[in-house]
């Protein structure tokens, strides 16, 4: 039957408006005021926004690292998705076999049990004549982006020229390259140091990764892109240097654009000295104050187009089961690096928190509007990464993603209603007001106030197109 909702606030990329929304199997068919539907379920919507499901661009479901695995695999984290009203997540195709081809066949086992749609990057960490003349044969199976790394020498990290020839092939064909901005050289040298000197505390995970390698790393690979005449996005920006260069290459007319991620507008070196330091582990690292002021400005000033997660969760303890779907579940995680920050794996929870953590932080304290908020954390994500108008609208036409939201809902945050299948939350305590009420995928109910409706494998992979703009 056709759903109905009626009397809410349509929050887009653009404007806000009151308007009712009639869905009609998997899409919405209609929008205007005071619609009439002779059969349709009816969903008031009174008093609350209504925002096109949240697009995560920047997700690492069931990655493995450092002898684990990040602890949400792809049912447990679509769902955690879910419950923070996401209906789409981008994760990531790691090069572990010898083709891309068969390295994009071995991921898709993994991820049809997702339970909102979901697509994937190509981790680009190997370069050569071969892996270069299949990469157009990435765009046949619906991937059309690229993530290199100019840090983890020897595992990960193309050098400078292979870059430039990724960028030129990525041009050629209408993909984007993606880039992790680091200076893998002098990370490698001050962790050697770091060790030899007996550091061995979470703090020196960051005082070993300086934010001046993500800096110069990042102009660097501007400087890459626009000699070969590519787009580039910078994910997971973290230092307010990074801003700077990627305002200064951008008002330089170079069609380059960035992401951050909740944890670097919060978060710094400080919470690495807690005892608990561990769970701020990621890479690259949380800076200082400084820093998260910056990045504020960059995403409410417009410079930064997207915030994802980069959502890569470990337990904290993971020698002690939580309880996930009432069955005990313990992962190995950050007590790997109890006694050497090297081994603590790398990565944090956040698929779930991002919008409702936003939300309150964000458009609750002032800093962006709700347009903005959508636009960062729906539009123009499914722009960049080619899903739009299909997912990150509401127009007929669209994908019914439509996240009914309560401004009102107020919520002592935290691990319990989070739901990503870790043993902690970065929020914890957090007073947040406003919050999903229902998610609907593709038309069908998935969370309903504190229930789930979803099921694994109800995701569907979301092929993306060649030529998605540069915003
Ligand atoms: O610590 C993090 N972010 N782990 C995921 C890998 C990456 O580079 O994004
Ligand atoms: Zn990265
Ligand atoms: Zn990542």
């Amino acid at each position: 039957m056709a759903i109905l909702i009626k009397g809410g606030m349509l929050v887009t990329a653009e404007e806000s408006f009151s308007a009712d929304i009639l869905v009609e199997g998997e899409k919405i068919l209609q929008i205007g005021p005071n619609l009439q539907v002779a059969e349709a379920e009816v969903v008031d919507a009174t008093g609350k926004m209504i925002l096109p499901g949240g697009v995560d661009p920047h997700v690492h479901l069931d990655l493995p690292m450092f002898g684990t695995v990040s602890s949400d695999d792809h049912y447990t984290g679509t769902k955690a998705a879910a419950f923070g009203g996401t209906t789409t997540i981008i994760d990531f195709v790691s090069l572990d076999f010898p083709t891309l081809r068969e390295s994009v066949d071995k991921w898709h086992v993994k991820a049809e049990k997702a339970a909102v749609d979901y697509s994937a990057h190509m981790n680009l960490t190997r370069f050569d004549e071969k892996i270069a003349a299949e990469i157009p044969s990435l765009r046949g199976m619906g991937i059309t982006t690229l993530k290199v790394f100019t840090a983890y020498n020897g595992r990960l990290r193309l050098d400078d020229g292979n870059i430039f020839k990724a960028l030129r092939v990525a041009r050629d064909n209408g993909m984007l390259v993606m880039l992790h901005a680091e200076n893998g050289d002098v990370i490698d040298i001050l962790v050697a140091e770091a060790l030899a000197a007996g550091h061995r505390t979470p703090e020196w995970h960051a005082r070993t990764r300086p934010a001046w390698g993500a800096v110069e790393s990042a102009l660097r690979a501007f400087a890459l892109a626009a000699s070969a005449d590519a787009p580039l996005y910078l994910v997971h920006m973290n230092t307010g240097g990074e801003v700077d260069m990627l305002q200064y290459a951008r008002e330089r007319g170079l069609k380059v654009m960035g992401e951050t991620c909740p944890q670097y507008l919060f978060f710094t070196e400080d919470d690495l000295r807690r005892p608990d330091g561990a769970k701020w582990v990621c890479s690259p690292p949380v800076r200082m104050k400084t820093d998260n002021a910056r990045l504020w400005e960059g995403v409410s000033g417009g410079t930064i187009q997207t915030i994802g997660t980069d959502h890569c969760p470990f337990f904290f303890d993971g020698t002690k089961p939580i309880l996930y779907e009432g069955k005990p579940v313990a992962i190995p995680g950050k007590e790997l690096g109890a006694d050497d920050f090297t081994k603590i794996p790398n990565g944090l929870p956040g698929v779930g928190d991002r919008l409702p953590i936003l939300w309150t932080t964000g458009v609750g304290s002032g800093k962006l509007t709700a347009n903005q908020f959508v636009a960062l954390t729906s539009t123009n994500p499914a722009k960049i990464f080619g899903l739009y108008p299909h997912k990150g609208a509401l127009l007929p036409g669209s994908d019914a993603d439509i996240v009914i939201w309560d401004p009102q809902k107020k919520v002592k945050y935290g691990v319990t209603l989070s739901h990503q299948r870790t043993d902690y939350n970065l929020y914890e305590g957090w007073e947040l007001t406003g919050m999903p009420e229902k998610v609907f995928l593709r038309g069908q109910c998935i969370v309903d106030g504190g229930r789930w409706l979803g099921k694994a494998g109800k995701g569907q992979f979301l092929p993306r197109r060649p030529g998605a703009p540069v915003l």
